[in-house]
């Protein structure tokens, strides 16, 4: 069994759904683990300290070793803190799984700025603030890192009615992709999940029976392997993940046209003639159908 005895993980929105499997998992492989959730509702509003503790008895009842933190990713304190919570509790930090969420869904025509504000706040920028306190304590550290962070098929491939969630999540990516450049020095490594799991977020847009076979825990196997040493040569990665199927999700260059660049440029006509010519021929445009 793939083990992470010694090893410290911070997993944030981990009082329920994913982030809960997520902490169960990693506890159960020999992680200690900080078990952060803000405790509020699905769309972010509200807290409360009853799904941390929840989920922190649960892994102790189990023998694991795990403490609760109550803080929001969104703010830059409670995200500092959450980190030297690892550093305080255990001695160090190793592991984070960015994973806490909400959404505030709404066609775009009827999308206000607050919606759009608030999502891009806990996804976007609470993935930034955590990751970055935890980055400087792996960095200072100088024993590598392992980080995931949490992006969604609506943000790599698109759904309706979540540009805000959408657009953070693909922030997320882009985010992903360059830290990941950056931490092969350190030794740190950083892969993006989208996953699908019917949970408090996908309730209300999934059939009741997919609640089994899309259990959250059927995700967590592969977010556990992406901390493990085995994976130390697996960075900059996608994996869409769910229902036990673990996809790699890669980019595909296709060419339209291609002249020298010595050439004059290309005209509106020679663009559009090849367009039109190969268009037939285009890898196929993804949905999050494609993997359930
Ligand atoms: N369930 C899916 O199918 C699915 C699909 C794509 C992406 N995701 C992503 O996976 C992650 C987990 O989602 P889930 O389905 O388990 O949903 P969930 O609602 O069960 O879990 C999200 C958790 O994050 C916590 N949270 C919210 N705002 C927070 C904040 N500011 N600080 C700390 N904690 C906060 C919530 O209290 C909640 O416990 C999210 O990032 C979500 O966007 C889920």
């Amino acid at each position: 069994m793939t083990r992470l005895d010694g090893k410290v993980a911070l997993v944030t929105g981990a009082g329920g759904g994913l982030g809960a499997e997520h902490a169960k998992l990693l506890a159960r492989c020999g992680a200690a683990v900080v078990v952060n959730d803000l405790g509020g509702a699905r769309d972010g509003t509200g807290s409360g300290s009853t799904m941390a503790d929840q989920v922190v008895e649960e892994i102790r009842g189990a023998g694991g070793r795990a403490v609760a933190d109550y803080g929001s990713v969104s703010a830059k304190v409670d995200a500092e803190a959450m980190v030297r919570r690892a550093v305080d509790e255990f001695g160090q930090l190793d592991i984070v799984v960015n994973n806490a969420g909400i959404l505030r869904d709404k066609s775009f025509k009827k999308m206000t700025d607050e919606m759009w504000d608030v999502v891009l706040d806990v996804h976007l920028r609470g993935t930034y603030l955590v990751t970055k306190a935890a980055y400087d304590q792996m960095l200072a550290q100088e024993k590598g890192g392992r980080i995931v962070m949490t992006s969604s098929t609506s943000g790599l491939l698109g759904n309706f009615g979540q540009t805000n969630y959408g657009a953070a999540k693909a922030g997320i990516a882009g985010f992903m992709r360059c830290l990941a450049l950056e931490g092969v020095k350190a030794n740190i490594t950083v892969n993006l999940l989208a996953p699908f799991a019917y949970s408090r977020l996908t309730e209300d847009l999934m059939p009741e029976q997919a609640a089994a076979p899309l259990a959250p825990d059927k995700v967590s196997a592969a977010v556990a392997w992406l901390c493990s040493d085995d994976a130390s040569d697996v960075t900059g990665r996608t994996f869409v993940v769910g229902g036990n199927k673990v996809y790699l999700l890669s980019w595909e260059a296709f060419e339209i046209v291609a002249k020298p660049p010595t050439e004059e440029a290309l005209t509106v006509d020679e663009v559009g003639a090849a367009m039109r010519s190969s268009i037939e021929r285009w890898p196929k445009l993804l949905s999050a159908a494609d993997f359930m």
